[in-house]
């Protein structure tokens, strides 16, 4: 298939493109100077709430890195606060949900996502960042999948093994359909209307999804990633987990062009266990991009020698970005990824 112009794009759908196409998660975030300026002392809901600083954010880190592709900003929490749930993100924490979720009443008196009335400043952002970007990069939207929003509604916070989150979907299945189907109505509400606004992909982040079994997951959540996906298909589908390497195949089944993979695994098994015909992202260890020098080049270099042969790669890392990480480690990445891709074309 012939290119369309963005190698970002492009590579999402399997077509040639003249060099791989780098962006990172969280490419705008603390690490980065010209970031922390934009917050100032606010809060990162603040910041996100606020179109003008958060088509900023999102500009400016596309500017700062020279990638191949910029993130709304927002965050994967913003849509909860519509539909009723409370809580704040606690710095170098993460999500606290002052109530969480223990009785079916808990998910009754959950609302319903108003597609068009509810968060407006979120796509007043698209809006901006979009005008902004003049045509530079496409902009990728994104969404929080059910399941990793509804272990923070349950936890009530970051958690390592989420055992509430598995105790509740094996004691009350009732109560976790019961949220899960308020949850993916929500979710899909919200990513169709940030495509309506123009996003040219959307990633649906299902971050902490790792912690389930394969049959967990075929039972209690593949079916409404599945939804999920399906309800949006005039754009690429991006699929993240932190810890994908036990559910890849079950991620391809639900549906997404691409797969974006953690580092624990060669990115040549994805595709070698998924077939050709998805796309991958990935997945330089964060630690890696943290550390830099010698020991960072060499891990770009084998993942793109993994990479080499196979269509639709998109280089990126397992995870986000660490706060730790100085931003010339990450213009490195994009200049040997570029240079490397575009000489062996
Ligand atoms: O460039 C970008 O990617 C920025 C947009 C963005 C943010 N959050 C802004 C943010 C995106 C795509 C997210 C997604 C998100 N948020 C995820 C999925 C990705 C992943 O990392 O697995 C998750 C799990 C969250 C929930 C969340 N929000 C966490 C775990 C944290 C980190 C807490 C900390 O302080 O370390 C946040 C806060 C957050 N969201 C920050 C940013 C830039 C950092 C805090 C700040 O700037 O004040």
């Amino acid at each position: 298939m012939k290119a369309s112009g963005a190698p970002f794009l492009d590579a999402c759908n399997r077509r040639e493109t003249e060099y791989t196409p780098v962006w990172f998660m969280r490419q705008a975030g603390r690490y980065l100077p010209s970031y922390r300026r934009i917050k100032g002392d606010r809060q990162i809901l603040d910041v996100a709430k606020d179109p003008g600083l958060s088509s900023e954010a999102a500009v400016d880190a596309v500017d700062a890195l020279g990638v191949d592709a910029a993130i709304m900003f927002a965050d994967i929490m913003l849509p909860l606060e519509s539909i009723g749930v409370h809580f704040t993100i606690q710095e170098s924490v993460g999500p606290i949900v002052s109530d969480p979720v223990r009785t079916i009443d808990d998910v009754h008196s959950l609302g319903t996502l108003d597609a068009e009335a509810d968060l407006p400043y979120v796509y007043d952002g698209i809006d901006a960042t979009i005008q902004k970007l003049d045509g530079r990069v496409p902009l990728i939207g994104f969404s929080g999948a059910p399941f990793t929003l509804a272990a923070y509604m349950v936890e009530g916070g970051p958690s390592r093994d989420l055992e509430r989150t598995r105790a509740l979907m094996l004691s009350d299945p009732d109560l976790w359909n019961a949220l899960m189907v308020k949850l993916t109505g929500m979710v899909v509400a919200y990513l169709k209307e940030q495509v309506r606004h123009g996003v040219a992909a959307v990633q649906l982040f299902d971050s902490w999804v790792g912690s389930l079994s394969v049959a967990d997951y075929s039972q209690f959540v593949f079916p409404f990633t599945r939804e999920a996906f399906d309800s949006v298909r005039s754009v690429p589908r991006i699929h993240f987990c932190a810890d994908s390497s036990a559910l890849v195949e079950e991620f391809h089944r639900a549906g997404p062009e691409v797969l974006s993979i953690d580092w624990r695994f060669p990115v040549s098994d994805a595709w070698r266990r998924c077939g050709e015909g998805t796309a991958v992202q990935g997945n330089l260890d964060p630690v890696a991009a943290m550390v830099g020098g010698a020991g960072m080049e060499k891990r770009v270099s084998d993942i793109l020698a993994m990479a080499r042969g196979h269509r639709g790669h998109i280089f990126s890392l397992g995870h986000g970005v660490l706060r730790e990480t100085d931003p010339e480690n990450l213009r490195r990445i994009v200049k040997l990824v570029h240079e490397t891709t575009r000489q062996r074309r």
